[in-house]
């Protein structure tokens, strides 16, 4: 009898921690499929550029791909049909996949470039191709701008159109 109904709270005591070890496994599970409010939104990623720094590369996801956004110091002069104005700074916006065979290029904030380590590819901060196999610039994500200074990515506003328009045809836009 003892045995029993000590077999029987044994049980109950295991079913209770299966239980609740199963609800936090599928809360877990949850939180991991569900991509960032931002995300969620048909694929656009909002950045506020408030605190970006002049020379220091910040790098965003947008639709699982690394996006370059890296804003010009003083020194760093804005280049024509490259740059962003965003209120009274310019940027360059980029998708950070090498145009060779698609490797993460590294920023130098000391030369102001990007490497590839693949094949030692470079690129300017505009990222323009500037050395070695990549054969055309970075290429550019859909982007708009939002007040002074907040850019949303996956979302063609009218900076990135009248931008594309003045590309040459040797530039690939995502
Ligand atoms: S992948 Fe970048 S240089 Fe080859």
């Amino acid at each position: 009898m003892i045995n029993e109904s000590r077999r029987g709270f044994m049980g109950k005591a295991f079913g209770a921690v299966a239980a609740v070890g199963a609800v936090a496994s599928l809360v877990a599970m949850k939180k991991s499929w569900d991509p960032l409010p931002s995300v969620m939104a048909a694929g656009f990623t909002t950045v506020d550029l408030s605190k970006f720094t002049g020379n220091k590369l910040e790098i965003v996801k947008w639709q699982g791909k690394p996006i370059f956004i890296l804003k010009m110091a003083a020194d760093m002069p804005a280049v024509e049909k490259r740059s962003v104005k965003v209120g009274d700074s310019y940027y360059s916006v980029m998708i950070g996949l090498c145009t060779h065979l698609g490797c993460i290029p590294a920023y130098r904030d000391t030369t102001k470039d990007f490497k590839c380590a693949c094949h030692g590819g470079e690129f300017t901060a505009a990222g323009v191709h500037s050395f070695g196999p990549p054969p055309r610039p970075l290429d550019i994500p859909p982007f708009t701008i939002k007040d002074g200074n907040t850019i949303v990515l996956g979302e063609a506003g009218a900076e990135y159109k009248a931008l594309i328009a003045s590309l040459s045809t040797d530039i690939n836009i995502a």
